[in-house]
């Protein structure tokens, strides 16, 4: 995982906005996140973390088969992030692309490896999540309900084919689940390709719709729901019982929602991990910034079966089962 250096607290927001270290501490758990410096790309973050994995993996980038990369900012909305970052790896014509679930990409992108691991397509392939959302939020006090939940950050997984009986290590279950009827629930209405003449105006910009908007407590409400459905369907599909999960890592989006999903299903604070205090809401990167922290922290050991869950924008929803 990256993220980087610079640190944004609560009170430095609150010198922006009409807002409190309080009101952000209670209601989403929230302490502090990182906001890139100027000049510094999505692709850099994703770069680090990408570079930082295949070291871990004691891998080349001439291993690699496929890069998957999951994103809600795009570093350009045409080609999208993962090109740049395949140029900076110099992974020569590797394929990649962007996927776009927003804050559940990243388990959408684990569905999708082990599509293309399974199929024979692919033996191995990089899976990141990265986001640089701190360019793209509202810092004014029109915008506080959204603005002081994100941050910046990035995180990566290599998936491999596993043809060893004898090594249970591998993703046991992936799924994932959408309902774009709520998509404007939490959305960024402009630039849209669906503006015609022209994509993006002067008056969009006055209008602020350029900068996401979202009915928290809808998003709320629904996420609370979503998780503990998909965890259940999921952990039933890899024959694992909840009681066998070692390791909850839910997507850190408010330190509230992971409470009520941990009191749902009973799992104790032991079994859970959070970083939200110091990154924020990192959307796709959140997961795998989880499991390079747990895994680096001794947290999560080989051999331990993790369950990964996560409810953003679209509406979009997902959980993975991994034996780590
Ligand atoms: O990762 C993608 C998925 N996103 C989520 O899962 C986010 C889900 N939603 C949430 O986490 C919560 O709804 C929020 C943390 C965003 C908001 O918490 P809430 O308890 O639902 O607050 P609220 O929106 O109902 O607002 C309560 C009050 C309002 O003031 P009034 O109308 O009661 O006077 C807001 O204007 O808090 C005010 N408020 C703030 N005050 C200080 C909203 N944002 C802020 C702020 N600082 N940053």
């Amino acid at each position: 995982m990256y993220v980087p250096e610079r640190v944004v607290t609560n009170d430095d927001l609150a010198k922006l906005m009409d807002t409190s270290d309080e009101w952000i501490q209670q209601r989403t758990g929230i302490r502090e996140r990182r906001f890139v410096e100027p000049g510094q790309m999505p692709a850099d973050l994703a770069q680090a973390a990408c570079e930082q994995a295949l070291e871990a993996a004691g891998l080349e980038v001439d291993d690699l088969d496929f890069i998957l990369l999951a994103t809600l900012s795009s570093q350009h909305d045409f080609p999208g992030t993962s090109f740049f970052l395949q140029e900076q790896l110099k992974a020569g014509n590797v394929p990649c692309i962007d996927l776009r679930a927003q804050c559940s990409g990243f388990i959408y992108a684990l569905n999708f490896a082990d599509g293309l691991i399974l199929s024979g397509k692919s033996r191995r392939v990089l899976v990141v999540g990265c986001e640089v959302q701190s360019t793209g939020i509202d810092l004014t006090t029109e915008g506080r309900d959204v603005s002081v939940l994100f941050g910046d950050g990035a995180g990566a997984v290599i998936l491999e084919a596993n043809e060893d009986e004898d090594d249970p290590a591998g993703l046991l279950n992936a799924t994932v689940h959408a309902e774009g009827k709520h998509a404007r629930r939490l959305w960024i209405e402009a630039p849209s390709s669906g503006h015609a003449p022209c994509r993006l105006t002067h008056e969009m910009i006055d209008k602020k719709l350029h900068f996401p908007s979202m009915d928290g407590r809808y998003v709320f409400k629904h996420a609370v729901t979503r998780m503990p459905e998909v965890l259940r369907e999921s952990l039933a599909a890899a024959s694992i019982k909840i009681d066998d999960v070692d390791l909850f890592l839910f997507h850190q989006a408010n330190l509230r929602i992971n409470e009520f999903v941990a009191q749902k299903l009973e799992i104790t604070p032991e079994r859970t991990f959070s970083n939200i205090e110091r990154y924020g809401n990192c959307s796709a990167a959140s997961i795998p910034m989880l499991l390079a922290e747990t895994a680096r922290n001794g947290k999560l050991k080989p051999g331990q079966i993790v369950a990964l869950t996560a409810f953003g924008s679209g509406f979009t929803w997902g959980s993975a089962i991994l034996r780590w």
